[in-house]
């Protein structure tokens, strides 16, 4: 029975909205003291203000007294690797030594050295990994993630990895909205040449992975010594005749054009955007193009943040994500996510949750469905342990996730 009552939260913090929210109205949550929220079959039914009554069956119905707790949208992590096999835990200590993460990459290691392991690695092992990922996820209020493939850049490996995450959707709580990135990178046997890595994705893998249903978006690596522009724009508007949603891996490491790329091609999200130009940031700022930042990553590799604070003023729709995955950013904390945002990037606390409610979730093309409390959304939701928001980043690096609620369920957290 997917019928629930969560009574009288100190604040029920809708982030009411069906689609993605830019500048100002990013601080809008929309926050009910006192309120109750009920959900029927799974669903949100029931929005209440204090002392509103609801025409229910309540014998119908289970019950949660949620005084003193502030009560979220879950929240929805829009860009992860968290599928792949070994770890990079030298080339970590490398970095810490002043060693560069392109350098590493651009001598064999990175992206690279982690698809060696993901094609030795099995798919139970790939899923028993996942599972335990998913589950740390869960334990910190992520109730749908991102997965892409991209460490297996062989035909057999990319279709195990999305095999994975399509079984481990079947089988966990958390929601993986699942991407296709066969151009993550370029593994040996596909040195000098790029442009024939671009067309085998477009004449092999596209078709393949459309026709099996194994992904939803595509995205690519647009950098520098990576994939340029050019390749990128044939890359992804080949993925879109094939039904996919467009991501992008863009401007992260230098200023390539990868924000106006994405904003050319009306693509789902552009991601990273640490070197993003003015230009770039006001093509964003018009587009509908999501603004998907990664804090954990700069963060992790101790780069600059991203101009959230510019990109939210000039009125851009922006996200966060964690961006899970062995080497930049070899995390999932939520908690550090939050205080990372709100102290180094600037972001007000508000526009934080909406950043990774409702805004991720138009990042990963489920605004409608997802990211917000509002009536007739699916009711993924979860519990603090504190009565407000406010304290996701002021408690900094802590999980204060009580309670997690998927589909109208209670979540046993382990
Ligand atoms: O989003 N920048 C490219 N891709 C990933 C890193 C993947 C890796 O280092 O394994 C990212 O940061
Ligand atoms: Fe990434």
């Amino acid at each position: 029975m997917n019928n629930l009552i969560i009574k009288n939260a100190s604040q029920v913090v809708t982030c009411s909205g069906f689609e993605g929210k830019r500048g100002k109205e990013m601080s809008e949550l929309n926050v009910i003291e006192n309120g109750t929220v009920i959900v029927t079959d799974g669903l949100i039914s029931h929005i209440l203000k204090q002392g509103e009554k609801a025409e229910i069956n309540i014998s119908d119905y289970n019950t949660i007294d949620a005084s003193g707790k502030a009560l979220l949208p879950g929240f929805v992590d829009p860009h992860t690797h968290f599928i792949f096999g070994g770890y990079r835990e030298e080339e970590f200590s490398w970095r810490m030594r002043g060693d560069n993460y392109m350098a590493i990459m651009n001598r064999g290691g990175g992206i690279v050295n982690t698809t060696k392991a993901t094609r030795k690695a099995s798919e139970e092992e790939l899923t028993v990994a996942g599972k335990m990922r998913l589950d740390a996820m869960m334990r910190l209020g992520i109730t749908t993630v991102e997965g892409k493939s991209g460490y297996g850049l062989d035909k057999e490996t990319e279709l195990k990895q999305l095999r994975v995450i399509q079984r481990l959707n079947e089988i966990h709580p958390i929601d993986i909205v699942p991407t296709y990135m066969g151009a993550h990178a370029v593994p040996s046997e596909w040195k000098g040449r790029k442009d024939e890595l671009i067309d085998f994705n477009i004449k092999e893998m596209f078709p393949l992975v459309a026709e099996k249903q194994l992904a939803e978006c595509v995205d690519i690596f647009c950098e520098k010594d990576v994939f340029s522009i050019e390749q990128s724009r044939r890359y992804l508007e080949a993925a879109r005749e094939f039904g996919f949603k467009l991501k992008i891996h863009a401007d992260e490491i230098v200023q390539l054009g990868g924000a106006e790329l994405a904003a050319e091609l009306n693509c789902l999200s552009a991601d990273h955007l640490l070197q993003a130009s003015d230009k770039g940031i006001q093509a964003l700022a018009q587009s509908k193009v999501v603004a998907t930042l990664l804090p954990l990553t700069a963060f992790s590799l101790k780069e600059k943040y991203a101009r959230a604070r510019d990109m939210i003023d000039e009125g851009c729709i922006v996200a966060l994500a964690t961006d899970l995955n062995p080497g930049s950013s070899f995390s999932s904390s939520v908690p550090l996510l939050f205080a990372i945002a709100c102290i180094h990037m600037n972001l007000s606390p508000e526009e934080a949750v909406t950043a990774f409610t409702v805004n991720s979730a138009a990042a990963v093309g489920r605004a409608d469905t997802i990211g917000s409390i509002d009536i007739g959304k699916q009711a993924d939701m979860i519990l603090l342990q504190y009565p407000s928001y406010k304290f996701l980043p002021y408690n900094v690096g802590m999980n204060i996730v009580e309670t997690v609620i998927k589909k109208g369920e209670i979540i046993k957290l382990n």
